[in-house]
């Protein structure tokens, strides 16, 4: 029977045939044990001398790290296995002998790694990593398609800058310029009313000169944006949502987890909701905690959201920034206009801002005041300015970063290894 190691459980006790890779290898003069890979999962083939044929043992002895074969053994439940299962190998055919392959079990540098990126996805840590992030995104369209969300496709080119214009990527667009998006964000709103709700899941560019653990210059967000939806109600779905991405994690890949040794008593603690503190109250936090020279109407680096952020043990919303912290397209507060309704998620354990949302200017005035205020193009802006002339409501919306979410969740310190191929400053090989 072919199958894969994710299934070898249905076939205890049975001959199982699988195409796989040698992830590595050791071996005696009796018994050689094969550490599998499919893609599926990892396993243990083990080959016993008195038990197959002379070549095929030969060829377990002399097989490379990273040599594709097809593997046939009879499975068999093994309790110290993570994954509970063993091959007891009878046949081996090698489809491809791998010579010198430069990744081997010893210690290796990042910069080694990073050189090697699509060789080094192959790991067990990397495979680890890619699960999570796939279960994350997919946990992502159940939960928006199971409260009326439609899935809406923002363009990468376009002539707009909603995050501000100091780190857009310019790119000639036939005559014209353009720019490889920010934020799908705008185009979200105009997809809001049509729509209703919607959300649009997409790589995002930032031509940010940051280099830093929590950032990427292409990365992935996941922005939701509703009609009808004010600032509280939007924290509400936020929190629900981050809630529902921990528990999925919880629940679909507890093997990742434990490979990777992330304390899972931390993200089960993730339920919603999650604490609530201003700008303003953030503020006399971190006096409290030391940082004397802050003052008002400055932003917070990584040090004050990680300070913030221990003080809880679940994400935090800090929210009603200072006005001029915040780009064009955020709504004053009522009770007073110096603050935005804003609000950004401070994940714990020192993984920073995982969303930025809020509520957005709705009133045709104020809106276009805002975009002159920010010498913003004004007939680049004239579609966005429409959604404010013909019908306008209020209406609210955030974006998740992907890479972060997954840094978060499955405990890895650097968010270059929670995309494929990552973008950073001088890093675009492979
Ligand atoms: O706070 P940001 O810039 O918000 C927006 O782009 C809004 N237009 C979203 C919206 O309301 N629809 O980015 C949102 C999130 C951040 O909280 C962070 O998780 C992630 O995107 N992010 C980055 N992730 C990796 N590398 C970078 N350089 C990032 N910049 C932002
Ligand atoms: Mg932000």
């Amino acid at each position: 029977m072919k199958t894969t190691i994710a299934q070898v459980g249905r076939y205890v006790n049975e001959q199982v045939t699988i195409g796989a890779w040698i992830a590595n290898k050791r071996s005696s003069g009796k018994i050689a044990f094969l550490q599998l890979r499919d893609g599926t999962g990892f396993i243990q083939g083990v080959v016993v001398k008195a038990e197959v044929p002379e070549d095929v043992f030969a060829l377990a002895k002399s097989i490379t790290q990273e040599s594709s074969l097809y593997v046939t053994g009879t499975v068999r439940e093994d309790e110290r296995s993570p994954s509970g299962y063993e091959l007891s190998v009878e046949q081996i055919e090698l489809i491809h002998q791998a010579t010198d392959y430069p990744i081997t079990p010893k210690q290796h540098g990042t910069e080694f790694l990073m050189d090697h990126r699509h060789l080094w996805l192959r790991s067990k840590r990397q495979h680890a990593i890619m699960k999570i992030r796939s279960q994350i995104i997919r946990s992502t369209y159940d939960f928006f398609s199971e409260r009326g969300f439609t899935k809406l496709d923002s363009p990468i080119l376009t002539g707009s800058s909603p995050e501000g214009t100091s780190e857009l990527f310019h790119t000639k667009y036939f005559d014209e310029d353009a720019y490889l998006s920010q934020s799908g964000q705008l185009y979200a709103e105009a997809g809001a009313m049509a729509l209703g709700r919607v959300f649009t899941f997409g790589p995002t560019f930032r031509a940010e000169k940051s280099k830093t653990r929590r950032h990427l210059i292409e990365f992935w967000m996941i922005e939701p944006e509703m009609a009808f939806v004010e600032h509280e109600e939007s924290l509400e779905i936020q929190e629900q949502y981050v809630a529902h991405l921990a528990k999925a994690v919880l629940d679909h890949c507890q093997l990742e987890l434990k490979q990777l040794g992330r304390d899972v008593t931390k993200l089960e603690a993730i339920k919603a909701p999650f604490p609530r503190i201003t700008y303003d109250e953030a503020l006399d936090l971190l006096k409290e905690k030391g940082f004397d020279d802050i003052l008002w109407g400055d932003d917070f680096g990584s040090p004050h959201e990680t300070a913030i952020a221990e003080h809880f043990d679940k994400p935090v919303f800090i929210t009603r920034y200072p006005r001029s912290l915040k780009p064009f397209y955020m709504q004053p507060a009522p009770e007073r206009d110096d603050v935005v309704l804003c609000a950004d998620l401070i994940a714990p354990e020192g993984y920073g801002e995982i969303i930025g949302g809020s509520e957005r200017i709705h009133d045709y005035d104020l809106l276009k005041q805002e975009l002159e205020k920010h010498n913003l193009p004004l007939d680049a802006y004239g579609w966005y300015l429409d959604l404010r002339k013909y019908g306008s409501v209020p209406h609210s919306g955030f974006g998740l970063g992907l890479e972060r979410t997954v840094a978060w969740l499955s405990g890895t310190e650097h968010v270059r290894e929670t995309i494929p191929f990552p973008r950073l400053l001088n890093r675009l090989y492979p």
